[in-house]
């Protein structure tokens, strides 16, 4: 799958994949296998309070293996187990799809799909041209 970053990101990824072996009361990963082999996976931590507050931190799908549900089940994985756990609320930050960067516009309509809204633009977060997007999905308040 590296094909989907840079190395600053593949850099970025180890790292909060240390943390699910490190600290993985806070931090964890599915993983999707197909004859063997990830073909997928996500991550995610807490952010606020235990369980409470949960960012989904990575989520990435071989392109042999994409747009046939993957991702939308790895999704619903972590979701069917952070309300066993009270989540109220799940966030995930991604470029904004104004960027009209197709790997970015995807992302942007994915977590649509998955029913996450988009609750703040964090203008130049990336670069003067390059904002962040950050949404959210609520269980209850
Ligand atoms: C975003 C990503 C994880 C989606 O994975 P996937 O397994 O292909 O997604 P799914 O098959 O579950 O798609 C679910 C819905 O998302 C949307 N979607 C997914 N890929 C899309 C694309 N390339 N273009 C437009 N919409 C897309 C569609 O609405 C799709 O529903 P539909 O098939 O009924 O139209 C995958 O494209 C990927 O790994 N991208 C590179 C890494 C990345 O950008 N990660 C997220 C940002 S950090």
């Amino acid at each position: 799958m590296p094909d989907n970053f840079t190395k600053e990101g593949i850099d970025m990824l180890k790292d909060n994949l240390d943390l699910c072996i490190k600290k993985p009361k806070y931090y964890k990963a599915f993983v999707a296998i197909e004859n063997k082999k990830v073909v997928g996976f996500i991550s995610y931590g807490d952010t606020y309070r235990r369980g409470e507050v949960i960012k989904l931190e990575w989520i990435v799908v071989s392109k042999k293996y994409q747009k046939i549900g993957i991702a939308s089940r790895l999704v619903k994985k972590v979701e069917d187990k952070i309300k066993k756990y009270n989540a109220r609320i799940f966030w995930v930050d991604t470029l904004d799809e104004s960027i009209k960067y197709e790997p970015y516009v995807a992302a942007n309509k994915f977590y649509k799909k998955m029913g996450f809204k988009k609750e703040v633009v964090l203008r130049g977060f990336y670069n003067s041209n390059t904002h962040q997007a950050i949404y959210v999905k609520r269980y209850r308040k």
